[in-house]
């Protein structure tokens, strides 16, 4: 019997052993099945966040600015529904600081460029700043978008409509046309600027991340304006008056109106820009009766002139007129007819506060 009982003993014990094998297996298996799922979902969670938000190219807005932002409130308002999708960059004189006591939005804080140059009254300093922005913003990879922006500047639409604008092409905007008019291109940048390649436009840009870096890596335009464009003139953007029309000033560059239209001519780029500025801006022609010698400068829009029927109206507007080429640009974006502007300018701060509180501006859904 012993026998007998012995290999009924050893089979049970077998069986035992190989049940309580099989169990702590699978224990095991699920403990480290487990311990593999939490693991990968730690390290997962926050990657994939970052690749979801972080992968979207951006578009960097380029603020130059002589001190604040003196709209700052109405383009707080407008990053709140950019979600991640932009960057910021501000150009200030040197020595200004962007604090809790000189900005009411979070946005500008921490976003100055720390070589910032003193803009003014002269020669190649303005287009110096934008490329100085230029410079800083391509250190992000996902900029893939550079706007310029001036101090005075409002958005027309809500980031998300202006995002799909500026993104829904692979070309730069850039105001841009032939200039033959105004005795500003001097021959001495001859032959390395050729009149034919001489062009004026706005400079409020917007470029593609391909022509930023020509922007920023060109050697051979920018001294030229330096050397060349000696006359002291006050930039574009400074001017409430006009300039004086004097024929003894020939050859007054004004950079800023010529600079990136006539490097991205130069570099045999055009066709691949749509040739327009987004911004747009008002010219007061009343004060030169001779369009030839015409000392324009741009309109400010104060608060009585901030309705809802003056942004209906450069709302409206379908096309833009180049008269020294002839060409009429009529405005699309995704392959249809569209309005012209994103932006405008100038506005003093109590009209775009006023704007702030009408429907005209459609910022954020509480507006529309
Ligand atoms: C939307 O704009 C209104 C002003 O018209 C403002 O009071 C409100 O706080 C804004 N909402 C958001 C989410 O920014
Ligand atoms: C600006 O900051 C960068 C790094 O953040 C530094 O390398 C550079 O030297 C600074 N430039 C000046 C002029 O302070
Ligand atoms: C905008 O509206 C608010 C509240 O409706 C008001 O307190 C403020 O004074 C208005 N601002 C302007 C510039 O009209
Ligand atoms: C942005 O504006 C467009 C056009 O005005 C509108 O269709 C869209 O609903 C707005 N989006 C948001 C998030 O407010």
């Amino acid at each position: 019997m012993k026998r007998k009982a012995g290999p009924q003993k050893a089979q049970h014990k077998w069986k035992r052993k190989l049940f309580t094998l099989i169990l702590v297996g699978i224990c095991f298996g699920t403990l480290v099945l487990l311990m593999h799922t939490q693991y990968s979902r730690i390290m997962k969670l926050p990657s994939l966040r970052n690749s979801q938000q972080n992968q979207r190219p951006k578009i960097a807005f380029l603020f130059i600015a002589r001190n604040r932002i003196p709209l700052d409130i109405l383009w707080d308002v407008f990053f709140q529904g950019g979600e991640s999708r932009f960057s910021i960059y501000v150009h200030s004189r040197p020595g200004f600081l962007f604090n809790k006591a000189t900005t009411r939005s979070v946005f500008f804080l921490d976003r100055q460029v720390n070589d910032s140059i003193q803009v003014d009254w002269g020669e190649a300093s303005m287009i110096e700043a934008e490329r100085i922005l230029l410079r800083h913003a391509l250190k992000d990879p996902l900029n893939q978008r550079f706007a310029f922006v001036s101090d005075s500047c409002i958005p027309l639409y809500n980031f998300s409509y202006i995002y799909d604008y500026i993104m829904s092409t692979r070309t730069s905007f850039v105001d841009s046309f032939a200039d033959t008019k105004e005795a500003r291109y001097n021959p001495k940048m001859h032959p390395v600027i050729p009149a034919h390649n001489w062009r004026k436009g706005s400079q409020w840009v917007v470029l593609t991340r391909k022509h930023a870096q020509v922007v920023v890596k060109d050697e051979t335009v920018f001294p030229m304006f330096q050397l060349h464009c000696k006359t002291k003139s006050l930039p574009e953007f400074w001017r409430n008056r006009p300039i004086p029309a004097d024929t003894s000033k020939q050859h007054n560059c004004i950079p800023d109106e010529h600079y990136v239209q006539t490097l991205l001519a130069q570099q045999g780029l055009e066709g691949e820009l749509t040739r327009r500025s987004l911004t747009h801006t008002a010219w007061d022609l009343s004060s030169s009766r001779n369009r030839e010698r015409r000392g324009w400068h741009p309109l400010t829009y104060k608060f009585s002139d901030a309705t809802p029927m003056l942004i209906k109206s450069i709302k409206e507007i379908d096309n833009v007129y180049y008269e020294t080429e002839h060409r009429r640009e009529w405005c699309s974006s995704k392959g249809k007819p569209s309005q012209c502007f994103l932006f405008a300018r100038k506005f003093t701060r109590p009209a775009a506060l006023r704007l702030l509180n009408t429907t005209a501006l459609e910022l954020n859904r509480s507006n529309d």
